[in-house]
C-alpha cells in the first residue's frame, strides 16, 4: 500500500540476532524518532535506559522470567513510566510555596499520573520498533520487566517515580532463520473493533474466533498438559502461569512505593 503500512504489516517479533552490533547512525535515527512519539501534555512521561554492560544484560535475562535472548541482544532499552523528572522540577521550582500563595491544594504523582506516564513509555517504544523495522532491524518486547522489582530497582537506581514498563531487545534478524517471515494470526477485526459500544462475545462468538486457530495455538491437539482447550491452555501457560503471579506480585510493590504507602 505504501512503504509505512507494508513495514508495519510485516513487522514480526525477533528473538534471534546477528551477532553484529547495531550502527550507530541506526541507533541515532531510533532515538531520535522515538523522542518524536506522541507525548501526553508534551511532557515526556518516560526515560529510556541503554543497557550496554554485559552483566546487566545477563542478570536481566535471568530475572526477566530466563529469557537468554536478552543476554545475547546487541541493543537493549529499558523504558520508564517517568514522574521522578516532573516532580524533582516542580521541587525546584517551589511549587509547594506557588500552592500555599495561590490557594492550590499540592498533591504527588498519583494513580492516573502513573497511567499516563505509562501510556507515554509504551508509544515511545513502539516508535522505536517501527523505526528499526524500517531500517531492517529486529525488536522483542520484554514485558517480563515488571517482574523483580526489587532487583530491577537496585540495578537501575529507580527512584520512587518511576515505572519500568517495558523492555526492548534489538539486532539485526539472524539470516539462517527458515521462517524469517512468518507472521503470527491475529483475531478477526470483528471481535475486536466495536463500533458505538462494547460487544461481550457469546460462546459462539468464541467458536468462531478461535476456529481457525486451533492448529496453531493447540497444535491441532484434542489435550496438552491436561487443558482440554485453548481457553484451558492460555490459562496455563499465561495468566496462571508463574511468570504472571510474580509480574503482579512485582507491581504492587512498585504501586506501593510510588504510593509511598
Ligand atoms: C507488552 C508486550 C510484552 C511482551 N513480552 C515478551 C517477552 O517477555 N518475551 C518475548 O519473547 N516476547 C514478548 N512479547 C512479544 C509477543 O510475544 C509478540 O508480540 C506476540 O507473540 C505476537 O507476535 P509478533 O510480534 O511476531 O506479531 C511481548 C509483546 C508485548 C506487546
Amino acid at each position: 500500500m505504501n512503504p509505512t503500512i507494508d513495514t508495519i504489516m510485516n513487522r514480526r517479533s525477533v528473538r534471534s540476532y546477528d551477532k553484529r552490533p547495531l550502527e550507530e547512525t541506526d541507533k541515532e535515527a531510533i532515538i531520535n524518532a522515538t523522542l518524536r512519539a506522541p507525548t501526553a501534555g508534551n511532557l515526556m512521561l518516560y526515560t529510556i535506559i541503554e543497557v550496554n554492560d554485559t552483566e546487566k544484560k545477563k542478570t536481566l535475562a535471568r530475572t526477566c522470567d530466563n529469557q537468554p535472548f536478552i543476554a545475547a541482544a546487541p541493543w537493549v532499552l529499558l523504558f520508564l513510566a517517568d514522574y521522578q523528572r516532573w516532580h524533582d522540577y516542580f521541587l525546584a521550582c517551589d511549587v509547594e510555596k506557588f500552592c500555599a500563595r495561590t490557594g492550590l491544594t499540592p498533591r504527588l504523582p498519583a494513580e492516573g499520573d502513573l497511567m499516563l506516564a505509562c501510556c507515554d513509555a509504551v508509544i515511545a517504544a513502539q516508535t522505536a520498533v517501527i523505526a528499526a523495522e524500517s531500517l531492517g532491524i529486529g525488536s522483542c518486547y520484554i514485558g517480563d520487566i515488571m517482574e523483580n522489582y526489587e532487583a530491577h530497582q537496585s540495578l537501575f537506581d529507580l527512584p520512587r517515580y518511576t515505572f519500568p514498563i517495558c523492555m526492548l531487545c534489538f539486532g539485526y534478524p539472524e539470516a539462517k532463520t527458515g521462517n524469517a517471515h512468518k507472521l503470527t494470526s491475529r483475531f478477526e477485526r470483528k471481535f475486536v473493533v466495536f463500533e458505538d459500544g462494547y460487544k461481550r462475545l457469546t460462546a459462539g462468538d468464541f467458536d468462531e474466533m478461535f476456529k481457525g486457530e486451533t492448529t496453531a495455538r493447540f497444535k491441532g491437539r484434542t489435550e496438552i498438559e491436561g487443558a482440554e482447550n485453548i481457553g484451558q491452555h492460555t490459562y496455563r501457560r499465561k495468566f496462571g502461569a508463574d511468570f504472571s503471579i510474580e509480574m503482579n506480585r512485582s507491581v504492587q510493590a512498585i504501586m506501593k512505593n510510588w504510593k509511598g504507602a
